[in-house]
């Protein structure tokens, strides 16, 4: 992507829950060589647990009920005109996203999802890559394309798979390594 000439990229997370991700997130660009700055925290989910980060940092919050997709998109979109945000981070966000509304954002969405990618998309990577008795698992950062986990990947790290591991085991450190490689990505794009 385009460098961003040393003024911070306008940049909104979006969450669904726990927000460990958008916490790393929030560290990294509070460093002035950080490429974008964090405007906006969106959750569809009141009582993610991640909006007190957004609270403990003094950076604007919105929640939008996403049971209708359509009203859930136009909202969002609304406020990111408002405020002007160019750049969007998806950080454990549970739906789905348009077309119509990634059009918006072209090669402006990443999102980090866990696993090594092109393996297990979408959901329960960690239980399906145990019982594919995989000897390596990992997180991936790519950009947000119509097709469900399959746009453009921009970082990957991988993590050993132990005899004894469980899904709970691999998710904790996989996460360790997705909140290394999040702000990481987003520095090799800008920069
Ligand atoms: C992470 O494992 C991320 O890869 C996935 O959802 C989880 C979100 O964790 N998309 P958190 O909310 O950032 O703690």
């Amino acid at each position: 992507m385009e460098n961003y000439g040393g003024k911070k990229v306008s940049s909104c997370v979006i969450i669904s829950g726990k927000g460990s991700n958008l916490l790393q997130l929030i560290k990294s660009s509070l460093g002035s060589s950080f490429p974008i700055k964090i405007n906006l925290v969106i959750s569809d989910k009141k009582k993610a647990f991640g909006l007190k980060y957004a609270k403990k940092y003094n950076i604007p919050f919105k929640v939008y009920n996403s049971s209708n997709q359509k009203k859930f998109e136009k909202s969002v979109l609304k406020e990111l005109k408002k405020r002007k945000i160019n750049f969007l981070c998806l950080a454990g966000f549970m739906k789905i996203l348009s077309g119509s509304f990634i059009k918006n954002f072209q090669k402006k969405i990443v999102n980090i999802h866990p696993s090594l990618l092109p393996k297990y998309k979408g959901l329960n990577t960690h239980i399906r890559a145990l019982s594919n008795n995989e000897k390596f698992s990992g997180c991936t950062v790519h950009y947000v394309t119509q097709k469900l986990d399959s746009g453009k990947i921009i970082l990957q790290s991988r993590v050993k798979i132990k005899k004894n591991e469980t899904a709970s085991s691999l998710k904790k450190k996989i996460l360790l390594k997705e909140h290394k490689i999040y702000s990481k990505a987003i520095r090799l794009i800008f920069n």
